[in-house]
């Protein structure tokens, strides 16, 4: 059986994301979203409900699953079985940072790592970008999963961000 792993933060998902997150799960037969629990960086979202959305947006694909990590994730993918780390790539400045994880992780371990080419409709969304828009007023709606926008909303309106 092969098994990947989505890794990243999540800080909440996106179209971008699920849209990498889609297109690999046709391409494996098991792929675990793994969120990094960063004790350093506080993130809008906590782990707990970024899980509930990457559920929630990913219940279309059965063979996917959501999972929250602390530490290296190449422990986290030999201790998974997982033989493959799936990123989405969405541009030039991405591929830098990307490759030297790339090959710090098969250094380590011999995972190997697929980069995807994100959608053009979504290569210039983040979630920084989205939060940061979002909470001065900015419709980002159409660059989330309705259910993401809606807790979008829900935590600027609560928290005045
Ligand atoms: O969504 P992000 O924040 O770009 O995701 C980055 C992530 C979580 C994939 C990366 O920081 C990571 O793999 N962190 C786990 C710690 C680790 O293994 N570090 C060594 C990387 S070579």
């Amino acid at each position: 059986m092969t098994h990947a792993v989505c890794p990243g933060s999540f800080d909440p998902p996106t179209l971008g994301h699920l849209d990498v997150i889609g297109r690999a799960a046709g391409l494996f037969d098991r792929l675990t979203v793994a969120v990094l629990v960063n004790p350093d960086k506080k993130g809008m979202f906590g782990i707990d409900e970024r899980l509930e959305l990457l559920r929630e947006t990913t219940a279309q694909w059965p063979n996917v699953t959501a999972d929250s990590f602390h530490g290296l994730l190449v422990d986290y993918c030999a201790a998974n079985g997982i033989a493959a780390i799936v990123k989405g790539i969405r541009a030039v400045s991405d591929f830098d940072y990307e490759l030297q994880m790339a090959q710090m992780n098969h250094g380590l371990t011999g995972v190997e790592t697929l980069f995807m080419p994100t959608s053009p409709a979504y290569s210039f969304v983040s979630s920084s970008l989205v939060k940061q828009v979002a909470s001065y007023g900015g419709d980002v709606a159409h660059l989330l999963p309705d259910v993401v926008a809606a807790a979008l909303a829900d935590k600027i309106n609560s928290t005045g961000r």
